[in-house]
């Protein structure tokens, strides 16, 4: 169980977690709090020892060298005094004070199920401004979920914060830091990358409102010297639960101390605390492993798994313009409790159809009917009809805003469709996309004021589409309204979310004056609001979240989703890199991969249908080819593998994953998933150059003295030859793209 312990005469805390510790203490007379340690556990004894460490006098050459700047690292840095680190937090006061002075106010620890929360009160000296920094731990887990609470505490003018950050984690001394990040574009998600922090800053954000395909708010940082790699050595990891604008600072200190901060985006960006409001900030979480990058992104991901995906609210707080009363349900999770899933564990994926490859905009009820057919007959368990439904939308130039179905393509609206998907035993979906509008759309006509613009300026169209300005209550409400109406009437099992551009303009004109840059958390705050909301009033209902692709992908999102859309990019052996960087941080439950046609539409590139299944069977498997057009020899072995995923499913979307072979060293990737007595090896190798591939693969994570049965071949291996020589892959001609499934059970 974790724990938390506070050594009074010390005052200093250690966060206990399943094999590693936190601590932090107070400093200077409790007007500072000082980071202490990150990383191996430490005996609560040695904890006085740490505190007395950080509490010496600095060494006076070093004194010389910095002053008072980078003494020692703050816990959480506020703006004010000597400090010239990235500050966590900037405020300005009634009386134009702008830095903050404070002093401990109390802590307090309390259990929520399988957590254990520390909570730290900071009282700013002369003013109305209060901060508690918490701590959650879960048991079993190494993950540490840090936040920050801003509560104006008083009477008085409003205390304008100019930055906000959730958490402030600081690394070992020592230099040397290697960070890994993931970047990318449309069509190119989750590309891991690779840099040496040298002295100054580096900064990720996304100032686009959203998550964003560029960047992802995950992180690892590790020593070079240590040099981590898949399964072996020390690794930092930081995750932020945040779907808007966000920034990622990592700073060396002039003291050479490195520290990663980070939260919502305070490019653009303040915040009015008028009396009595609180700002609960996104979580910023963190862990520590001594087992490589390998075990880094199996603790996400198993965390991810229990205390994550389709959770629900974490009472991020950043969205006071939504009043509640239409919203007609109370929060999702129970008070006592706030962990805990209203759910349950998270369903397996259902094998999942997706029409938008095949039709694109040309939908129409019996068109996608037939497909319904296909798919059914392949074992397809959830059918989806994606973009092209409603209104005018026959291209991507109108229709966005006008959520009722199209009456030329389905005159009798949804519900014969639905009936005959449910008739065919799959469970139907829909895709909306509730942020946008297009000009030449019924919605955008009636209310030109609603989406984000400033007055006399240009509304920059991107896919010919606007934002809808979703800090507004009355927009926030239509948008629960009309979805809410749309699940009631129509029995729609799952929705896919879509985003498909970025805010530009981020006016609201007749809130000028009146605190117009918080439009960016609260658009956020109210998107999380309505999807809580129509969650709990339709608790059948899954949710998928995409952005052209896997462009709002982070823990916050995740929360109020069973599942993210990876890419746009089904190409298969493009997908095999974007899913090893998207495994590193996302669980392969949440990351939706479908086998599309061949030639690929994107990239032309052609791919046995095995390969492509293969490939999409690492995740949550789906299908969004053109149906019509694959043969019966192609629709009979589409439905045996697709009955061969079900077998595995478990093995795959809850299974420890180890990333055996990486194709960011050459053109052979390979994935091993480990779950009670099961083990399944997929592997993928393109034609170039044929010497590259290995004969044999060494597995990991098996019991050495335990033999293994193939369940294909029936030949049975010890754990420990598998582990040490490995398994013989198949033999094939080096010209062409090859895969492999493997199924192994302890005997
Ligand atoms: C985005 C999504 C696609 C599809 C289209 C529909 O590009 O990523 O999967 O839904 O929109 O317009």
């Amino acid at each position: 169980m974790t724990g938390i312990w506070h050594d009074d005469a010390a005052g200093a805390w250690l966060v206990e977690m399943r094999s590693t510790a936190y601590a932090f203490g107070l400093a200077d007379d409790g007007t500072a709090l000082r980071h202490l340690h990150w990383g191996a556990p430490v005996a609560r004894a040695a904890l006085a020892d740490l505190a007395a460490a950080a509490a010496e006098p600095m060494p006076r050459q070093e004194r010389r060298l910095l002053g008072k700047t980078g003494e020692r690292p703050d816990e959480y840095v506020p703006w004010g005094g000597l400090r010239y680190d990235e500050p966590s937090l900037r405020a300005e006061f009634g009386d134009g004070t702008r830095s903050v002075e404070w002093r401990f106010a109390g802590h307090r620890v309390s259990r929520q199920g399988p957590a254990t929360t520390l909570e730290v009160d900071l009282a700013d000296t002369g003013h109305p401004l209060r901060v508690t920094l918490a701590y959650r731990a879960y048991d079993g887990f190494d993950v540490l979920d840090r936040w920050a609470t801003l509560r104006h505490a008083g009477d008085g003018p409003p205390v304008v914060i100019g930055q906000a950050h959730s958490a402030n984690w600081w690394l070992p001394p020592g230099g040397g830091w290697r960070l890994r990040y993931l970047h990318g574009g449309w069509g190119g998600e989750t590309q891991l990358a690779q840099t040496h922090l040298t002295p100054g800053k580096f900064v990720l954000e996304s100032r686009r409102g959203l998550t964003s395909q560029q960047l992802n708010p995950w992180f690892t940082l590790d020593q070079e010297e240590a040099a981590a790699t898949e399964e072996a050595g020390e690794v930092w990891s930081g995750a932020l639960a945040w779907s808007g604008s966000w920034k990622l600072v990592f700073e060396a200190n002039p003291g050479g101390r490195v520290h990663a901060c980070g939260g919502v985006n305070d490019f653009d960006w303040a915040y009015r605390l008028e009396p009595g409001d609180e700002l609960v900030l996104p979580r910023f979480a963190g862990l520590y492993t001594a087992g490589g990058f390998g075990a880094a992104s199996r603790e996400w991901h198993a965390w991810q798994l229990a205390h994550v995906l389709g959770r629900g609210d974490d009472r991020s707080r950043l969205s006071a313009h939504v009043p509640p009363p239409s919203f007609r349900t109370a929060p999702r999770t129970d008070p006592a409790s706030p962990d805990r899933p209203a759910r349950g564990e998270p369903a397996l994926r259902p094998v999942l159809y997706n029409s938008w490859e095949a039709t694109t905009f040309d939908v129409t009820e019996a068109g996608q009917a037939r497909l319904a057919e296909l798919a059914a007959r392949l074992g397809i368990e959830c059918f989806v009809v994606d973009d092209g439904w409603f209104g005018q939308r026959n291209n991507d130039r109108a229709g966005l805003g006008d959520w009722t179905p199209s009456r030329e393509k389905f005159p009798r609206g949804l519900r014969p469709l639905i009936g005959r998907v449910n008739d065919l035993g799959m469970r139907f979906g829909l895709w909306v996309e509730p942020e946008m509008v297009n000009p030449d759309s019924d919605l955008y006509r009636a209310h030109p004021d609603w989406v984000y613009h400033f007055d006399g300026r240009t509304r920059s169209l991107q896919r010919n589409q606007l934002v809808l300005n979703l800090a507004r209550p009355d927009v926030a409400q239509w948008m629960l309204a009309t979805l809410d109406r749309l699940l009631t009437e129509n029995h729609i099992e799952f929705v896919k979310w879509d985003m498909n551009r970025p805010l530009s303009e981020p006016g609201w004109p007749a809130q000028a004056g009146i605190d117009p840059e918080r439009v960016w958390t609260d658009h956020v705050g109210n998107l999380y609001a309505v999807i809580d909301a129509l969650r709990a009033a339709h608790p059948g209902v899954e949710f998928e979240s995409c952005a052209s692709g896997g462009g709002r992908v982070d823990l916050g999102i995740l929360r109020r989703v069973e599942q993210v859309w990876t890419s746009d990019n089904t190409d298969a052996w493009d997908r095999v890199k974007i899913q090893e960087g998207f495994t590193q941080a996302y669980p392969a439950q949440a990351m939706m991969a479908w086998v599309t046609d061949s030639p690929n539409f994107l990239t032309g590139r052609e791919l046995p249908l095995s390969f492509r299944f293969h490939v999409a069977m690492a995740g949550a498997l789906g299908v969004g080819g053109d149906l019509l057009r694959w043969s019966d020899a192609e629709l009979a072995e589409a439905a045996e593998l697709i009955a061969a995923y079900k077998g595995i499913r478990p093995v795959i979307q809850r299974g420890r994953l180890y990333r055996l072979a990486s194709v960011l060293r050459g053109p052979f990737g390979a994935s091993q998933y480990v779950a009670g007595d099961d083990v399944v090896l997929l592997g993928w190798w393109g034609p170039e150059p044929c010497a590259a591939r290995p004969a044999r693969i060494r597995l990991a994570g098996l019991d050495a003295d335990t033999r293994y049965r193939d369940v294909g071949s029936g030949e049975r291996h010890w754990g420990s030859a598998l582990m040490a020589e490995g398994l013989a892959l198949p033999e094939e001609k080096a010209s062409t793209f090859g895969s492999t499934l493997v199924h192994l059970v302890r005997d």
